[in-house]
């Protein structure tokens, strides 16, 4: 597999390289798009070990993370689950958006992330020890966090945690030039946009512009696609559907490109 692109933003590597070998488990918090997946990807390659990832949702059952009983024409047979797989064989097993799983579902989880690093399978009675090379992950985006959702404290209690933000203009611009191939002039503007489209506190925008969507401006433009209209789709479009919020972010992007484009 070719390397994977991973653009540090502090001492993140360097953490869970320590977690990693140390056993610890790891929260990660932070907005949508801001590299989350991309960094555990990374850590998997860098580390030289397989990455399971489940997004949770409320619908998640145990048995999605643990595994079920399935049947074919030579009657049943147990299927590990990707928790299951992780502990089994080792590898990082990484949880995205644990809030939104439901608690009686995450519970499993306990005798893993502590001291015991072990996973009891109540189906087929077995428990089994966590293998050396098992990495337990959770991430959460704390902005969409509700009072009664949240992190149990007492799950909470058992992770290192670390959080992300999206990255400073000059290694966000780094980010969109090598991901989307386009020149730094552009990269330089299309940064400067969407970190004034953070600074607004509108309404109705509910979330900031993220670098994902930085990203795909970016392969648009690199494709030949106008720039303005790259921004409307790829962001305005993307944090409004307020009519009058649309209009007032699209005047904002002409200021950067009518002038000189
Ligand atoms: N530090 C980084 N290094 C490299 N690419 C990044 C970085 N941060 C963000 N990206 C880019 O942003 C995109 C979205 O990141 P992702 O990891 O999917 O976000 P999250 O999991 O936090 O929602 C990635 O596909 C990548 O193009
Ligand atoms: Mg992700």
């Amino acid at each position: 597999m070719s390397q994977i692109y991973y653009l540090e933003q502090e001492n993140e590597v360097d953490l869970f390289t320590h977690a990693a070998k140390l056993n610890l488990p790891m929260l990660i918090k932070g907005p949508t798009g801001c590299g989350k997946t991309r960094f555990i990807e990374y850590m998997g390659q860098q580390l030289n070990r397989d990455v399971y990832t489940v997004v949770c949702h409320d619908d998640l059952s145990t048995a999605d993370l643990v595994g079920r009983y399935l049947i074919d024409e030579n009657g049943t047979y147990w299927q590990d689950g990707p928790l299951t797989e992780a502990v089994r064989n080792g590898g990082i097993c990484y949880l995205d958006e644990i809030i939104e799983a439901r608690k009686d579902t995450t519970v499993v989880l306990h005798s893993l992330a502590d001291y015991r690093r072990v996973l009891p399978i109540d189906k087929t009675g077995e428990t089994i020890e966590a293998h050396k090379d098992f990495m337990l992950v959770v991430s959460y985006n704390p902005g969409y966090q509700s009072m009664l959702k949240g992190m149990k404290p007492s799950t909470k209690q058992r992770f290192i945690s670390l959080s992300f933000e999206y990255p400073h203009a000059e290694e966000e611009e780094a980010i969109v030039i090598k991901e989307s191939g386009i020149d730094s002039e552009t990269a330089k503007k299309l940064v400067k946009i969407v970190n004034e489209l953070r600074q607004l506190k509108e309404s109705e925008i509910h979330e900031d512009v993220s670098t994902r969507l930085l990203v795909y401006t970016a392969k648009l433009i690199k494709e030949g696609f106008p720039p303005k209209e790259a921004c409307r789709h790829a962001i305005v479009e993307s944090l409004t559907d307020d009519d009058e919020t649309i209009a007032v972010l699209e005047q904002l992007v002409s200021l950067h490109f009518d002038t000189d484009i």
